[in-house]
């Protein structure tokens, strides 16, 4: 049908008092398999390139394939890349067809953080493409970035509306107990922190690091504010355990194990998309 920006795709969530779910892929195959189940549920959805897939894949090629994925669809898809962490990797996205990046400078002091940021959202939306954005910092690890529990913050109301004020980000991602990776026990979030910064920001909030978080929380999650919210860990864990499996059936053709694999990340998928949904 689309591909369109995030500012476009949450406002369509938003006007059922929903979510859009962005979901990584890892894989060339995955990406056919998100397109896929949120074609069945009708919804729009965030296809998520890492940079390590798009460097691994060669960004041009892969960005190419995504939105052609994108455009041949049945629904609005945004392609937007995931963590980027340098101008030359937010370029490489809006030079080959992104419809909205995120810029991770979350590691970088605040005014360094404001400062790439501005630069990324006046270069994007002169091109219509938007930006998702970082403050605070969730622990654990999801591409090549990696967070230690002693260097992971979580997100400071007033300083998130200051940091939105300055820079003109469309969506902020923000740190309120969720992890990037497998969980150790039951995930807390901090529900009083995310309506906080709801209403200091009046900005769609992004959850990362969901894989994991029960329907509640998520549910309550977008009841607060958050308009978008990123699985990775699932997907994967999902598509390698499909493929043990088949592999250790079929060891003579590739495509078995692939088709497997693709079916498990559709059913993730469809599962997160029926609780965002609204
Ligand atoms: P999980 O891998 O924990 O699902 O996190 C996904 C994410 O935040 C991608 O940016
Ligand atoms: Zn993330």
């Amino acid at each position: 049908m689309s591909l369109i920006n995030l500012q476009e795709a949450m406002a369509i969530a938003a006007a059922q008092k929903g979510a859009l779910g962005a979901f990584n892929v890892t894989c060339w195959e995955m990406a056919p398999a998100i397109v896929a189940a949120a074609q069945s549920a009708d919804f729009p959805v965030v296809l998520q390139a890492q940079w390590p897939f798009l460097d691994y894949a060669g960004c041009e090629v892969a960005s190419h394939f995504l939105a052609d994925l994108a455009v041949r669809s049945k629904i609005p898809v945004v392609l937007q890349v995931d963590h980027g962490k340098s101008w030359e990797q937010i370029m490489m996205c809006l030079r080959n067809g992104f419809s909205s990046v995120m810029i991770d400078a979350s590691h970088h002091p605040i005014d360094e953080n404001i400062a790439l940021v501005a630069q990324v959202v006046a270069a994007a939306h002169a091109m219509g493409v938007t930006v998702e954005s970082e403050l605070g910092r969730l622990s654990g690890s999801e591409g090549d970035v990696v967070v230690a529990d002693a260097d992971a913050s979580f997100t400071d109301p007033a300083e998130a509306a200051y940091f939105v004020q300055q820079t003109g980000v469309d969506a902020l991602a923000v740190s309120v107990g969720t992890v990037h990776g497998p969980y150790q026990g039951d995930p807390k979030l901090d529900f009083p922190r995310l309506e906080e910064i709801a209403e200091k920001t009046a900005i769609p909030l992004v959850l990362h690091g969901a894989s994991g978080v029960s329907e509640a929380a998520l549910q309550k999650a977008v009841s607060l504010g958050v308009r978008k919210v990123n699985f990775s860990t699932e997907l994967r864990q999902a598509w390698l355990s499909a493929m043990r499996l088949t592999l250790a059936e079929d060891k003579a053709d590739t495509l078995p194990a692939i088709s497997a694999a693709q079916k498990a990340v559709e059913s993730v998928v469809t599962e997160k998309i029926a609780i965002l949904k609204g």
